[in-house]
């Protein structure tokens, strides 16, 4: 285990399962979806999700991404989302599905699923690898969750505490010590 690392919450064998998982899911629900579908990753944290997602799913496939930057401080996360750099594929008409790492407070899927909506999908999708439950209000959705976690700052594959931790191939609370205050502060 890392030496910044308090404990791990979801361990990377627990993370490959549950993976496979959603994505036999996912199959599932665009089973239909004879043109092939169009994956929008929320980077930076998605991308080692989406990486091991995308291999799970034998469609036809498009992938496009959109940064955000979703939160004012290392650890406290805003509602208030500012998009950056938005590089997608037409939209219109294809069935699509964001990928995202975690819904927390809603702030950034609201923003990002208003803006595809926008561009005329035929259907819109989310899935997340991670939930902090009753967190975001009851219209910003995902449609798949890979887990539920407690409301604590999680870092590790692909989630970040100020730019670093995300190639911990697990998903772990840090030692509140490498936060250079409490987590309860935030
Ligand atoms: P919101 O609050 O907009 O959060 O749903 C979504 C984005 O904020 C980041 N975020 C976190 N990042 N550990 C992290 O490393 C967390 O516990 C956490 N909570 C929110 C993340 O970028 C996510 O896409």
């Amino acid at each position: 285990m890392h030496e910044d690392v308090a404990r791990v919450l979801i361990s990377e064998d627990a993370l490959r399962d549950r993976v496979a998982a959603l994505a036999g899911e996912i199959e599932q629900a665009y089973e239909e979806s004879l043109a092939g579908i169009t994956v929008v990753a929320i980077l930076t944290g998605a991308v080692v999700f989406l990486s091991d997602l995308m291999r799970h799913l034998p469609y036809r496939m498009e992938v496009g991404y959109i940064t955000v930057s979703s939160y004012t401080g290392p650890v406290v996360t805003s509602g208030g989302a500012k998009l950056g750099v938005i590089s997608l594929p037409e939209l219109r008409n294809r069935d699509v599905l964001i990928v995202d790492d975690i819904l927390d407070s809603g702030g950034t899927l609201r923003v990002v699923q208003s803006v595809l909506r926008d561009r005329g999908p035929a259907s819109l999708r989310t899935a997340v690898l991670l939930r902090k439950p009753g967190k975001a209000p009851a219209e910003v959705a995902a449609d798949f969750v890979g887990f539920d976690v407690e409301d604590v700052f999680v870092v590790g594959y692909g989630l970040d505490f100020d730019g670093y931790y995300r190639n911990l191939p697990y998903i772990a609370e840090l030692k509140s010590e490498r936060y250079g205050r409490s987590p309860d502060d935030a």
